[in-house]
């Protein structure tokens, strides 16, 4: 041992410009200097030591992708309620193919619901022992937060992720399966999405994934989390909702929240239009609190609104909502498409921030004040000539990803545009929108970018077409949405 020491030691005298060829040295002679100053043994075999305890990663096994059949719903709910709140998990559950099960407070009175029984019920255990005291809140809260330990005991076959949800939450199936097979299952994670309004991010947590839009919690982490729940509900009597109390528990546990833009929460009164017509460049995950808000189609119902998009989605579930943006520079017009939704037509040329930005049809959560909102919003302007023309999905003919679809939108008019001034500024004629998709890979989660569009029937006289068709396809080399100079 004194040897290398020795070497060591002259070593150090050497001048600093020589330091490099020091290290160089010791390197090939694999010698471990222990510091000069810490001499106690005990602190160097803590060091050079390894804990017992330490145990090494599990080597990866190569796994296949994440299918459907991975994800264990469960799915918070009331007896009361289910009847009525079931119509939303209708529209996404695919009997004997999803997984999970709808856990509600007391036994369905079946002689009412057996028409809702495509999801498997259950009843959850008694909470009654745990201690809850946020005055406003819900007692139900506990329950539903033990709704992934109920789900974990059941000891299902080949589970990778337990995905938990409300009665009015609506998944986007394929879509969060395709998010899902980006994260590693074997690793411990909890993803979801956070409040819309500020107040309740505030009052709640932007660290938590909010349990409306849906999250997710990998088996490795259900299985740490299973044996310290309870307790830590118990210790979280004081908190309102049942997804905070897990948020709360993971982060005992150290795993962070991953927040992914395609789940909505949803914490917002009016209409979900300006959000929905503006979606980021990332898959729709899911929706929630649809009863809190304006049918998402005026004129249709709810439900019928709802299934609407959904139809649409099915056909091209990763473009569902996905904006494109272009102008018609002949008739000065910009023109917005939200795949599967909805078509704006514009009466004059606007930039892609300003479009990009959602209209403000909405207003907060809890206070219904005019924010503030997780992103920016702009506002929605009183005067009807001012305001775009709205198309509203009707009709989707294609079949699905990467292939070729064409939908049409039918117009709808919020308010009389006759005495809209002169003829020229207001696309009077235009009832119908129709876009043609292209068949486009699009490159979802990794690196996704909005695809362009293009006006075809830009050079004819409007009074002849009733139709605006728009082409959506891939964007070309050097392509971005730049208006001309004298506009911008
Ligand atoms: C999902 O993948 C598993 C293999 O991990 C396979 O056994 C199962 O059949 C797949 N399910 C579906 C619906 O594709
Ligand atoms: C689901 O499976 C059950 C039992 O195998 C069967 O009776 C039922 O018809 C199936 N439902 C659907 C929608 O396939
Ligand atoms: C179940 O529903 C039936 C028919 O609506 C009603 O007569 C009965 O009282 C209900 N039972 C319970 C336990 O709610
Ligand atoms: C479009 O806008 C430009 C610039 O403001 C203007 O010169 C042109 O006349 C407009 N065209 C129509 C058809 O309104
Ligand atoms: C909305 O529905 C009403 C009644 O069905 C109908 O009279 C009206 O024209 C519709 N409005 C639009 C803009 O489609």
């Amino acid at each position: 041992m004194s040897k290398p020491r020795d070497s060591l030691s002259s070593l150090m005298k050497l001048t600093l410009s020589l330091s490099i060829f020091t290290s160089l040295a010791l390197l090939l002679l694999h010698i471990k200097p222990a510091p000069q100053q810490y001499t106690n043994k005990n602190f160097i075999k803590f060091l050079h030591q390894t804990p017992q305890d330490a145990h090494p990663e599990r080597p990866i096994q190569r796994q296949t992708d994440t299918n459907i059949s991975h994800i264990v719903f469960g799915i918070g709910g009331t007896a009361k309620n289910w009847k009525y709140r079931s119509r939303y998990t209708e529209v996404w559950w695919q009997s004997n193919v999803t997984r999970g099960f709808a856990w509600l407070d007391e036994p369905l009175n079946l002689t009412e619901s057996s028409t809702r029984s495509f999801i498997p019920v259950r009843v959850s255990e008694d909470t009654s022992r745990f201690k809850f005291t946020c005055s406003y809140g819900s007692r139900s809260a506990v329950r539903i937060a033990r709704i992934v330990l109920e789900s974990f005991k059941l000891g299902m076959e080949d589970v990778r992720w337990f995905v938990m949800g409300d009665d009015d939450t609506v998944f986007f199936m394929e879509n969060l399966v395709d998010l899902l097979s980006k994260y590693d299952h074997n690793q411990m994670v909890y993803i979801g999405g956070n409040s819309e309004s500020v107040e309740q991010d505030v009052i709640h947590s932007y660290g938590m994934a909010y349990g409306g839009g849906g999250f997710a919690i990998s088996y490795p982490l259900a299985k740490e989390l299973v044996p310290v729940l309870d307790g830590c509900i118990d210790r979280y009597h004081y908190f309102f909702g049942s997804d905070e109390r897990v948020g709360a528990c993971v982060a005992e546990i150290g795993v962070r929240t991953i927040h992914e833009p395609g789940f909505h929460q949803v914490d917002i009164r009016g209409s979900a239009y300006g959000l929905l017509s503006a979606h980021p460049t990332t898959p729709l995950v899911s929706l929630h609190h649809l009863d809190y808000v304006e049918p998402l189609i005026p004129n249709k119902t709810r439900e019928d609104s709802l299934r609407a998009l959904h139809r649409a989605y099915k056909r091209d579930p990763a473009r569902a909502l996905q904006k494109s943006v272009c102008y018609d520079l002949q008739r000065n017009w910009s023109v917005s498409v939200s795949w599967g939704y909805t078509v704006q037509i514009h009466s004059r040329l606007i930039t892609a921030k300003e479009l990009l930005t959602p209209l403000q049809t909405f207003r907060s959560w809890r206070s219904w004040s005019e924010g503030p909102f997780t992103f920016n919003t702009r506002e929605e302007s009183d005067d009807t000539c001012e305001r775009e023309i709205r198309y509203f999905v009707s009709d989707v003919e294609g079949d699905g990803e990467g292939h070729s679809t064409s939908s049409v939108y039918k117009r709808f008019d919020e308010g009389e545009r006759e005495g809209c001034g002169d003829g020229a500024v207001v696309p009077k004629s235009v009832d119908v929108a129709a876009v043609k998709m292209d068949p486009l890979e699009w490159i979802k989660f990794k690196a996704p970018r909005r695809h362009c569009c293009e006006v075809i029937n830009e050079h004819e006289e409007e009074t002849e077409s009733s139709v605006l068709q728009v082409r959506i396809r891939k964007c070309k080399l050097g392509e971005s949405l730049t208006l001309p100079p004298e506009i911008s």
